[in-house]
């Protein structure tokens, strides 16, 4: 005799108490955003953009069936192979901002350059599609990452420059995490939310309505694979974390990698930790991996509301003024006092 209270072909159930771990109110993406979206431009752009996070996550469910996986045999304009779900999830935001009045242009990691929208629109938004390419051919997690800045031109065709904002100036950021289930981080105000995906009703529904991340932390995200690329302080740095508690730090300290960045990011919004891609010289002319547009200033106000760091193992990433809307960023983020540790290590080094 199966378990009444796991058998899901029991609609009449569900649908009679369908959120029984958040009580008997819910909160729905939609209600939230008619609550706390700055203007109903932000509220569409952003409405838009998750719609879409549906679609790709329905396709992920679907995997080989739906013919989403394997290379696309040609590369963006970073030098990197694109999957064909690279692709796919961007050419599915792309049309759906395209449609949207309120959206002046669009920039993509995985275009080599924005694309102009609705002139009067009033914003621009940018996104790294597909977080975590290598991850789709192996049944992994991988994400959808966002971020809105304000257009000053309106009624003017956007361009490039229009995108070379500090991360400071953005008016919302987040994620869609595509894996056992698909949760949506976002900030739009002062607060860090997230929401799960229920894939009975196609509704987001809030689980988190005030993320904070710990300031302490023993759990630690890096490729050390790229140990003797990096600079000397991050080298101590990691060579201190694995002495553990027979070296300075007196205490032991764990190793979790996802290899996508909004895995890595979304384990430290829920229990805490540091995440770094830092410098280093495996590739010249290239400052790290991760892409201050599409991926650094996204997960840096997340992680900063949430009441984390985020530094380029120094200065603060969300003041970095860009110069280029694919330029690359070293990345330092997570728990402050772990972030401030590494930069400590950093400036104490350059002083010596
Ligand atoms: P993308 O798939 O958008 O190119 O980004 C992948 C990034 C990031 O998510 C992750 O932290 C990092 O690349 C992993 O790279 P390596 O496995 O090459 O170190
Ligand atoms: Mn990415
Ligand atoms: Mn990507």
């Amino acid at each position: 005799m199966p378990n009444a209270a796991y058998d899901l072909t029991l609609r009449p159930s569900i649908f009679y108490f369908p959120y029984p771990l958040l009580g008997s109110f819910m909160t729905t993406l939609a209600d939230y955003l008619n609550q706390h979206a700055s203007s109903p431009a932000l509220n569409d752009v952003i409405t838009t953009v998750t719609n879409v996070g549906k679609t790709i996550s329905q396709l992920l469910r679907k995997g080989a069936l739906a013919d989403i996986l394997g290379e696309a045999g040609n590369q963006n304009v970073q030098g990197e192979d694109q999957k064909k779900l690279d692709i796919l999830a961007n050419d599915l935001l792309l049309d759906a901002l395209a449609k949207n009045t309120h959206c002046a242009g669009v920039a993509s990691e995985e275009l080599d350059d924005a694309t102009p929208a609705n002139d009067d629109g009033s914003l621009l938004v940018l996104f790294d599609p597909l977080d975590g390419s290598s991850n789709i051919d192996i049944n992994m997690a991988v994400g959808t990452i966002f971020s809105v800045l304000p257009y000053e031109r309106q009624g003017q065709t956007s361009e490039n420059s229009d995108y070379l904002q500090a991360g400071n100036k953005q008016l919302a950021a987040g994620y869609l995490l595509y894996g056992t289930s698909t949760v949506l981080a976002l900030t739009i105000a002062d607060k860090v939310v997230m929401f799960s995906l229920d894939p009975e009703t196609e509704d987001y529904v809030l689980i988190e309505d005030n993320v904070q991340i710990d300031a302490d932390t023993s759990e630690y995200a890096i490729n050390s694979s790229n140990y003797r690329y990096w600079r000397a302080p991050m080298q101590q740095y990691i060579d201190e974390l694995i002495a553990g508690e027979t070296g300075v730090r007196g205490r032991d300290f764990n190793t979790r990698w996802v290899a996508a960045m909004v895995g890595d990011v979304h384990r430290i919004l829920c229990r805490g930790g540091l995440f770094t891609y830092p410098f280093d010289t495996k590739y010249a002319h290239k400052a790290g991996k991760l892409r201050l547009m599409y991926e650094a200033n996204p997960m840096s106000l997340l992680i900063e509301r949430a009441g984390g760091g985020a530094t380029d193992a120094v200065n603060r990433i969300l003041d970095i003024e860009p110069t280029d809307i694919h330029q690359r960023v070293p990345v330092v983020l997570g728990s402050k006092n772990e972030v401030n540790y590494v930069r400590d290590l950093h400036v104490n080094y350059s002083e010596q």
